[in-house]
């Protein structure tokens, strides 16, 4: 990890020098970010905002660079062969819409199963239950176990001929687990199955390449890695993004419109309809720079090497219940419990120390049910996160859970 130190990464986050006491453990739902992401937006809007693929002057075309460079910087990222094949959007949330608006309401019908899982967060959830309502599909599910795995050795029962749609999250926000996605990807192409991955949490924190993976389309968020908020990728195969409609209608999507009918640009800009988020982009590109500067392998372990910490002294706490992490890969983040406190409590209780967690059902409410919880705490890290920081949790969680044994 030569070019870890943690002292160096954590001066670069502003945020840290402004909220001396900040203990932030809940990057799974957003990160912080780095001045350099800061400052590539800044200097955006300082030095040469304009709009893009419009203006024939100079300021535009400086934008306009810079724009399709972030789009280069993400293509590289995930080794996807061809920069059409990244689309940007919202989002993660705006990505799967995306692929449930353009290509399963045009290509499913009725009867078609959509294969998704217990375990995804309610973006992949809900955009196939609509689709399943609208076409009269059936939505089916692969079950998890408690252990916060999935329960796959009936896979090839599960996906089967009338498998049409199978949408997979990578690495769970609840558990950690990582899922053996590109088993998943197999079996789903002996099918003819489209595989979508919501790689929300996992693209921040490990290699993901698309090429190996052979996914249909991956989605993830630019601010939980690092980027600004308001931007995220839709990676899809060239081919598949070709044959479909566009999610949305206006501006710079076209190639021609007339008063009767409208053709569409090519690829990405066919799914990009009006101003885009240029700054967003912009520092989104920033942010790929920061972690390829740091290596997203030394991330990768030293958020491990963290998480093993956290995992070995919370598992010495009385009245813990922690979710997950007994077998296989798991990774950044966990969900636990504290007997008699409710999280919302604990969470407030955390903040009086200046420990910042997430307290609820972390937008998987099916994985609440399967646990018979209704909510949960989750800590989770990233690469300006300490052994102190893993320190100051436990002594306040200890300091909580003595309070209220004390009532
Ligand atoms: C696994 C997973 N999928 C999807 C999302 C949704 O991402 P966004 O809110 O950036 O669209 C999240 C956000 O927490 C997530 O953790």
């Amino acid at each position: 990890m030569s070019n870890f130190d943690i002292n160096k990464i954590r001066a670069d986050f502003p945020i840290f020098q402004n909220n001396k006491l900040l203990v932030y453990l809940d990057s799974a739902a957003t990160t912080q970010k780095p001045k350099q992401v800061i400052d590539a937006v800044s200097d955006f809007y300082s030095n040469y905002n304009a709009n893009v693929h419009r203006g024939i002057y100079e300021l535009s075309m400086k934008a306009t660079e810079a724009y399709h460079s972030a789009r280069q910087k993400v293509a590289d990222f995930i080794n996807a062969p061809d920069w059409r094949s990244i689309v940007f959007t919202g989002g993660t949330t705006e990505s799967i819409n995306l692929v449930a608006y353009s290509w399963a309401r045009k290509n499913l019908i009725k009867g078609d199963e959509i294969l998704i899982t217990e375990m995804e967060h309610h973006s992949n959830i809900v955009p196939w239950q609509l689709v399943a309502e609208e076409i009269g599909a059936n939505l089916k599910y692969i079950p998890i176990n408690t252990d916060g795995t999935l329960y796959i050795k009936n896979l090839d029962e599960l996906i089967n001929h009338k498998t049409k749609l199978v949408s997979v999250i990578h690495q769970s926000n609840v558990f950690g687990t990582v899922n053996p996605i590109k088993n998943i990807i197999n079996q789903a192409k002996q099918v003819g199955a489209i595989t979508v991955i919501d790689a929300a949490q996992s693209v921040p924190h490990d290699i993901v390449d698309v090429q190996d993976l052979d996914c249909d389309f991956l989605a993830f968020s630019g601010h939980k890695m690092l980027g600004p908020t308001g931007i995220g990728v839709l990676y899809g195969k060239t081919e598949l993004l070709e044959s479909m409609t566009p999610f949305m209608g206006g501006g710079d999507m076209i190639n021609s419109v007339t008063m009767t009918e409208s053709t569409w640009n090519d690829i990405p800009y066919k799914f990009e309809a009006g101003t885009p988020n240029i700054a967003q982009a912009i520092g989104l590109g920033a942010a790929i720079d920061y972690i390829n500067e740091i290596g997203l392998i030394n991330i990768h372990d030293f958020v491990k090497h963290l998480l093993n910490i956290a995992l070995e002294k919370l598992r010495t706490m009385d009245g813990l219940t922690i979710y997950g992490h007994q077998v296989g890969k798991s990774s950044s983040v966990i969900s636990f419990n504290l007997e008699g406190v409710h999280p919302h409590d604990l969470a407030q209780f955390l903040d009086q120390d200046g420990i910042a967690v997430r307290a609820g059902h972390h937008c998987a409410q099916p994985i609440m049910d399967k646990l018979s919880v209704s909510s949960t705490i989750r800590a989770s890290f990233y690469l300006y996160n300490t052994e102190e920081e893993i320190d100051k949790l436990c002594a306040s969680l200890k300091k909580t859970a003595s309070f209220f044994s004390n009532l």
